[in-house]
């Protein structure tokens, strides 16, 4: 089997960890691209450095060259500006489409096979824009968010339960937005609807329906939470992480099924643009959308949450994107 490649765009806080994280697990080989010069550089020598330590022997490469990211298997894209303390995801709109244009440029044109994964916020515009420029198919772009946001679902629900997380199953769908659709009704522990143990432990359906409540509503601020901690930035090892267990499902073809931002074409009943959803990942990228059925609050949620993703798009488009 030949070594896999991975382009890392944008070589800030989440790059370095994605650099890091992808040659401790041996991935694939990886080229850390920023347009600050002797950044990437720096990253990947300091990586590499720790090679002996942690046993790990890959290339690592730091480049502000386009050129250096051809012959990659896979793209993952972080470049752009993070949240500051206050602003929502929206907020980097104009900033980071400028950014995110310029990438897909040189992405389309030094590595054209690739599938790519996008990180840089507001995330389902980026995704929709990457691809538009790209001209890449839709079932090879997709956007990292739903993974992490089931994730911090999944944390906060084992830390009211005081069980392992390793055991919950959580999924959050949407735009990753304030207006993301954590979905309750599946939400278990090994198979055990997490409402059952929550009215069980507080012995009153209304209390557990308040605990959820607060769950979901702490899942979707979670990332304004980190940001108005670290006050410089935003999420960077959650985020990564999130990626890397997309990338290793894709580059391993595994068909795990994540949530991710997938273009749709009728699934959920949209058409025509990108959402979180339940998808099987593997060497095709998106392999499938996984589609069932929603109850009534939960088609209300999804809808709303549609609503601002495209409400998003269009104002990206005013703006001549
Ligand atoms: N091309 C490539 N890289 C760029 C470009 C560009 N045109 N413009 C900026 N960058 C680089 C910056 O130089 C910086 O190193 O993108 C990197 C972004 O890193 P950070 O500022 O540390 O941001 P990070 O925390 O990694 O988040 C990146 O992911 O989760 C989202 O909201 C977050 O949009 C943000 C993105």
């Amino acid at each position: 089997m030949s070594r896999k490649k991975i382009a890392l765009i944008g070589g800030g806080q989440i790059g370095g960890v994605l650099a890091q994280m992808i040659a401790q697990k041996e991935l694939a080989d990886v080229v850390l691209f920023d347009i600050v010069e002797d950044l990437p550089q720096g990253k990947t020598l300091d990586i590499a450095e720790a090679s002996r330590i942690d046993g790990f022997d890959v290339s690592l490469k730091g480049t502000n060259e386009y050129k250096d990211v051809e012959g990659a298997d896979l793209i993952i894209v972080t470049a752009g500006l993070p949240r500051k303390p206050g602003m929502s995801r929206d907020d980097l709109l104009t900033t980071n489409a400028k950014i995110m244009k310029q990438v897909a440029e040189g992405v389309k044109e030094h590595a054209p096979n690739a599938i790519s994964i996008i990180i840089s916020n507001p995330l389902d515009a980026m995704v929709t824009l990457y691809q538009k420029v790209t001209g890449f198919p839709h079932h090879k772009v997709i956007g990292q968010a739903g993974v992490l946001d089931s994730s911090r679902f999944s944390t906060f629900i084992a830390w009211e339960l005081n069980v392992s997380v390793k055991d919950i199953n959580a999924m959050v769908l949407g735009g990753h937005g304030d207006t993301m659709v954590p979905i309750i009704r599946y939400a278990n522990v090994n198979g055990i609807p997490v409402m059952e143990l929550l009215e069980k432990k507080y012995k009153s359906a209304d209390k557990a329906k308040e605990v959820m409540a607060a769950m979901v509503q702490r899942t979707k601020m979670a990332g304004g939470e980190v940001v108005k901690l670290l006050k410089t930035g935003s999420a960077f090892y959650s985020p990564a992480s999130a990626a890397v267990a997309m990338a290793e499902a894709i580059l391993k073809d595994q068909r795990r099924i994540m949530p991710a931002c997938a273009y749709l074409k009728g699934e959920f009943g949209v058409d025509g643009y990108y959402v979180g959803v339940p998808a099987a990942l593997g060497e095709k990228g998106v392999e499938s959308v996984m589609e069932f059925s929603l109850d009534e609050e939960e088609t209300a949620a999804l809808s709303k949450s549609i609503d601002a993703v495209k409400t998003l798009v269009v104002d990206m488009e005013r703006l001549g994107f």
